[in-house]
């Protein structure tokens, strides 16, 4: 018999779960030990704009619950049914009322008086500055819808968004609504490769991108993948390409296609009369990776969407439009840039803050400084920037005054809870309230949050559904796990703000989120209920990493790995990493033939992470390349992935009983000692 101490380092084969299999790590054990909580003040409560109320209203009767959400939206028509799911799961929501989405982001806070109120303030990474007004933002969409429609754009036709983090961004995907016809944001940091898979799939007829925008002190080039993407023939879909002026670099010009962003407005009326379209009239398709090789274009509708966008918005950030100045740092090439930097703050009528730069350009306090600038009170950032502020340490945001922030608020991966605490006394003063909130690009909003003012917050926990959301963790059966136990995070009724589909692909929408568990929605994430029954996420039970808040997928990387001409197989994984969440570790095995003279390791290493970055972007590239000469695979040839974790993250492999050939592991390890990192 084993001691008890010696079992747990013992690298034999324990009997598991699969929930269990998939958290190799003692996540789930450490979070049961925090055991701190913050309650709201009284203050902060009083006032809140979400009250405990909510929650009952919302649980006696859910769909009367969100068609109230919706009547605080203009309708052209009013909607007389809330939720049509009989042909479930693609859900139909409001679907008889008609609405202009860009109305509700703009006309409407004009004609209710706030045309003068400021909705962005623009700070350019150089230090430049720009403020729009709701009157002013409205005029600079109608000119651009007018420039769209000259273009020939149409209701349902996909425009391609490739731009910096200017107001041109926004005002381009406010026109693009308020014809009725569908953006497709893609994030500039995405390679020429990349925007020409998402142009081709969803066949745009026109993208609108930049000269180029600035990013670490420098202007840096946009145009030329847009050119790299739609040479030749490669994109036939595609009849012009909108340029908006931004750093005034020089750059190659196509006549007939190419066409400035100045010279379309100043030919431009600014007259333009919304008109209502249906609630369920497509907005938007985003990109994001899944478990396979191609990105999944998720679409999102306009009614539901718009609702879910606002509600939220209100409730979690508890906003204030007469008094508030919000800022989220999110690129409006990721969901949380459209549902709250664009959407759900603009429904609101929100004053705004966004930013196009870096957080160390020109200096490491730039955010700390911006906040003061403009007296920011609600901060919406990524715990991945807070940790890499946390290691800067405090003496950088000390130098700030931050005492206009009355809230905080974390998205796009588990916070960890030194990091939350962090965040907490340094940047919020100890008085702040955070709001940790857990969603995708595929729900569209906000599902899982603390409500400010009602909920007592403990460090790391997203803590429980919004009122209206019902979301459960379940076990491999899809039965709901007691308290203290961990499982698959899944939502178990329909709401607002989801996903109508795959662009293109029905099967794969029902397949990927339908399939797992029967009536219910799988997130692919882990999570854990906690004693007071609060959920707590524990990551990704999926071959989808999430590096600095960016979801990518191993198998993405793995083709792009795979079509370079050196490599024979590549396995790539998430392993923990102390600033960025995850980093990518690929395991390759080369083509010998192919090689040549012998490279070294780390030459090998630069040649796949150049290849990576010019097959998806410079998001993706490997952060460590271990060339390898074989893969744990089982005996039905599925590569074992959390054995490479294991390997990735020095721990002791686990069970790997199933392997093919048990000395692989071995191997590994042994080469792991001098494998190539930069
Ligand atoms: O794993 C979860 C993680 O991010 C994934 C969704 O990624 P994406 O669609 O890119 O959207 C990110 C911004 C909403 C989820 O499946 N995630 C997001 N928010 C949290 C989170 N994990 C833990 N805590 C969160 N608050």
């Amino acid at each position: 018999m084993l001691e008890k101490s010696e079992q747990a380092r013992s690298p034999m084969p324990r009997r598991q779960s699969k929930v269990t299999q998939m958290f190799e790590s003692d996540a789930i054990e450490n979070l049961s030990q925090e055991t701190r909580s913050f309650a709201p003040s009284q203050s902060f409560s009083l006032d809140a704009n979400a009250q405990p109320e909510l929650y009952g209203r919302a649980k006696a009767d859910p769909l009367a619950f969100w068609a109230d959400q919706a009547k605080q939206l203009h309708w052209f028509e009013p909607f007389t049914t809330t939720l049509d799911w009989s042909n479930a799961p693609f859900a139909r929501w409001f679907a008889d009322g008609k609405l202009n989405v860009a109305y509700n982001c703009l006309d409407r806070h004009v004609q209710a008086g706030n045309g003068s109120r400021v909705a962005l303030y623009f700070e350019g990474e150089p230090g430049d500055e720009q403020v729009y007004t709701y009157e002013a933002l409205t005029v600079a969409v109608k000119k651009t819808t007018n420039a769209l429609l000259a273009l020939g754009v149409g209701q349902g036709d996909r425009v391609a968004l490739y731009m910096p983090q200017i107001p041109e961004a926004i005002i381009s995907m406010l026109a693009v609504a308020r014809i009725g016809a569908i953006h497709s944001v893609v994030f500039g940091g995405f390679s020429a490769d990349a925007l020409a898979s998402r142009i081709q799939d969803a066949h745009a007829k026109l993208v609108i991108t930049a000269d180029g925008g600035y990013r670490k002190g420098k202007a840096t080039p946009l145009k030329p993948a847009v050119d790299e993407a739609l040479k030749g023939d490669n994109c036939p879909s595609v009849e012009k390409v909108l340029v908006v002026q931004r750093t005034g670099g020089d750059i190659d010009w196509t006549e007939n296609r190419d066409l400035w962003w100045h010279d379309a407005m100043s030919a431009a009326s600014d007259e333009h009369e919304a008109r209502g379209f249906d609630a369920e009239n497509p907005l938007f398709i985003l990109y994001t990776s899944g478990t396979t090789g191609k990105p999944k274009g998720i679409l999102h509708t306009s009614g539901g969407y718009l609702t879910q966008a606002a509600y939220t918005h209100r409730n979690v950030f508890d906003l204030k439009p007469e008094s508030d100045v919000y800022w989220c740092t999110a690129d409006v090439g990721w969901i949380t840039g459209h549902s709250y930097v664009a959407y759900g703050p603009l429904a609101n009528g929100a004053t705004q803050v966004i930013y196009e730069g870096t957080p160390d350009a020109p200096h490491p306090g730039r955010w700390w400084e911006i906040i003061q600038k403009y007296g920011v009170t609600q901060l919406y950032t990524a715990p991945t920037a807070i940790r890499s502020f946390m290691k800067l340490g405090r003496a950088i945001p000390d130098q700030f005054d931050l005492s206009s922030l009355r809230l905080l608020g974390s998205v796009g991966e588990p916070i960890n809870p030194e990091a939350w605490m962090w965040y907490r006394e340094v940047i919020g003063g100890n008085r702040c309230p955070i709001v940790d909130t857990w969603w995708q690009t595929e729900t569209g909003a906000i599902m899982i949050s603390p409500l400010p003012g009602v909920t007592h917050t403990k460090p790391g926990s997203a803590q429980v559904p919004m009122p209206g959301v019902s979301a459960e963790v379940v076990d491999d059966n899809g039965q709901p796990v007691p308290n203290n136990h961990g499982g698959y995070l899944t939502i178990t009724t329909p709401w607002p703000s989801m996903l109508r589909g795959i662009w293109g692909d029905p099967e794969r929408f029902v397949d990927t989120y339908w399939s797992r568990f029967e009536g219910q929605y799988f997130a692919g994430d882990g999570a854990k209920k906690d004693a007071d029954g609060d959920i707590w996420l524990l990551g990704r039970v999926d071959d989808v990493m999430n590096v600095s808040g960016h979801r990518l997928s191993t198998t993405e990387i793995e083709s792009a790995l795979v079509s370079h001409h050196w490599v024979a197989e590549a396995a790539v994984v998430g392993a923990k990493d102390e600033i960025t969440g995850q980093a990518v570790v690929a395991f390759v095995i080369l083509r010998q033939d192919e090689l040549g003279d012998a490279p070294e390791d780390a030459e090998i290493s630069q040649a796949l992470r150049a290849h990576v970055a010019k097959e998806i972007g410079p998001i993706a590239k490997p952060q460590q390349i271990l060339v390898v000469s074989d893969l744990p695979k089982t005996r039905s040839g599925k590569i074992m992935r959390r054995l490479l974790r294991d390997v990735a993250e020095d721990r002791p492999i686990g069970d790997a009983t199933t392997l093919a050939d048990s000395s692989v592991m071995g191997a590994i390890g042994a080469k792991l000692a001098g494998g190539a990192t930069d």
